[in-house]
């Protein structure tokens, strides 16, 4: 993959610029990278806190050559590259939650957001990542959960080999991905990095009722089979779940 990054010292939310980027024409492997987002956006319609230098504020277009069905693995390879990343630069054991949060200890270090949006060269799906840096500013409400890079290794970590190591993992799963079988082969991947895959007890709280029950694994399109107390089972797609914890 070619990649072209455009960096801003401050910018509203990089997902925002590289979904334009895209709308213009924007090849993949555009990155747009921020040191400061003033309107940080996460799941849910949620905020993302995006102090300057906190973070790693992170968007990249890809414009995958895959049957429609296949498009929500986009979350689940980007969550792998992720994984793949903080492994290999800072040796932080890490975990997938399904369906793309990356945790430490039961803390979560980084959020993607995927957006899609159709253009003159057919669709592009924009996968936003955020990477704490640093923890000395989070909030109250957040700082029981989340951990940063810097909290793992007691060292701040060099944000270019970061995105290095980042787009070097995010281009290998790509090919994978785009490859002979790839759906697959990202389905297994993740399910080796997360132990939300299999035999996880959870609580999923959809648009009309909360569930319990125990994971099951993926489905091909990358939705979590629940198992309910009753034996049904129960597939959850990533766009259905407000919330999904372990218990
Ligand atoms: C989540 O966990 O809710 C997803 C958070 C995604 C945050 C990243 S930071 C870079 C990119 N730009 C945004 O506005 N959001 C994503």
């Amino acid at each position: 993959m070619n990649f072209t990054i455009l960096r801003f010292d401050e910018i509203d939310s990089t997902n925002t610029e590289a979904l334009n980027q895209a709308k213009r024409g924007a090849n993949e492997g555009l990155c747009v990278v921020a040191r400061q987002q003033t309107a940080g956006r996460g799941r849910m319609g949620r905020v993302w806190i995006s102090e300057k230098d906190a973070g790693l504020f992170f968007s990249i277009v890809l414009r995958p050559p895959l049957e429609t069905r296949f498009l929500p693995l986009v979350t689940l390879m980007s969550g792998t590259a992720v994984h793949d990343t903080l492994e290999t630069l800072y040796n932080i054991d890490c975990d997938i939650k399904w369906v793309n949060d990356v945790y430490v200890a039961g803390k979560k270090i980084c959020g993607i957001l995927a957006e899609t949006t159709e253009t003159t060269n057919g669709p592009a799906v924009v996968v936003g990542i955020g990477i704490n840096l640093k923890s000395t500013n989070f909030p109250p409400e957040i700082s029981a959960t989340a951990t940063s890079i810097e909290a793992e290794t007691k060292q701040l970590p060099n944000v270019e080999a970061l995105l290095q190591k980042l787009t070097f993992f995010l281009s290998e799963y790509c090919e994978l991905f785009y490859g002979a079988g790839g759906a697959e082969k990202i389905r297994e991947e993740w399910t080796k990095r997360s132990s939300y895959a299999f035999g996880k007890r959870v609580r999923v709280m959809l648009e009309n009722e909360t569930i319990h029950g125990t994971t099951r694994g993926i489905e091909a399109n990358g939705a979590l089979r629940v198992e309910l107390d009753s034996g049904e089972i129960r597939t959850v797609h990533a766009g259905d779940v407000e919330n999904l914890r372990s218990f």
